[in-house]
């Protein structure tokens, strides 16, 4: 790696999806219906980042914080996963064995419906070349607590970076190259952060539901003029 070579194109991109609430909020309609314009959005920008040969991508669906919402709105939510997973993810996934889902989160709390698609989802999928993970029920610290806590049961005396990254929910991913938030916001909120210590972030002001792939595309172009030095020179 060249400190100063322009990067490549990303291998692993994470995307915050936020916006969808200030989207329904803007034109006069319940969030929920900005959260199903959201779901819309999804499989054109999958599709655009898998074309570009990003080989993973990982999508903030629903974090441990989201439980303080308003009931109605994370039932909305959880039935809107249900209705994408069983509807169109299994569905590509059975004829396109080049796709795979995984999900990264603690999966246990989620309706068994729910719980059970989401490994019948896992379970399909042929490990294919371009992989698709969900952040559901998932936050960065309880993720490394989990993952500290699953090293100690297993006898762990002291934790190293690669002990702890062993355990955690993306252990069978790269870090992320590069994070996109949508909707103008300027933090983390828990979102892999062990993971995006050397990632780049891409903000763009646009909400989620009027995402399009153009817009993914130009965060990638973005990032290719990014200079990663990883704390070097
Ligand atoms: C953030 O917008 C969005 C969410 C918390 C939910 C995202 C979920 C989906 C798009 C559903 C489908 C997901 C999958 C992977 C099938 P916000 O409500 O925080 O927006 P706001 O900041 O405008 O309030």
């Amino acid at each position: 790696m060249s400190d100063f070579s322009k990067s490549a194109t990303p291998n692993s991109v994470a995307i915050i999806m936020d916006g969808n609430g200030r989207w329904a909020t803007q034109r006069s309609l319940d969030r929920c219906e900005g959260h199903i314009a959201g779901a819309r959005a999804i499989s054109a920008v999958l599709r655009a980042l898998f074309e570009k040969e990003v080989h993973f991508v990982t999508l903030y669906a629903f974090s441990t914080e989201n439980w303080k919402r308003p009931r109605a709105e994370v039932s909305a939510i959880m039935s809107l996963i249900y209705r994408y997973l069983n509807d169109t993810v299994i569905p590509e996934i059975k004829s396109d064995a080049r796709l795979s889902i995984r999900f990264i989160g603690d999966l246990t709390p989620l309706d068994k419906e729910l719980r059970e698609s989401c490994e019948y989802a896992e379970k399909i999928s042929r490990g294919g070349e371009y992989t698709c993970a969900v952040a559901l029920n998932y936050g960065g610290r309880a993720e490394i607590l989990h993952a500290v806590n699953e090293a100690i049961r297993e006898g762990a005396t002291a934790i190293d970076e690669q002990t702890l990254s062993r355990h955690l929910y993306t252990r069978a991913m790269p870090d992320p190259d590069l994070i996109i938030r949508t909707g103008g916001e300027l933090r983390t909120s828990n979102f892999l952060i062990w993971q995006s210590a050397y990632s780049e972030y891409v903000i763009l002001d646009k909400l989620w539901p009027d995402i399009t792939p153009e817009d993914i595309i130009s965060s990638l172009d973005e990032y290719t003029h990014r200079k990663r030095r990883y704390g070097g020179l």
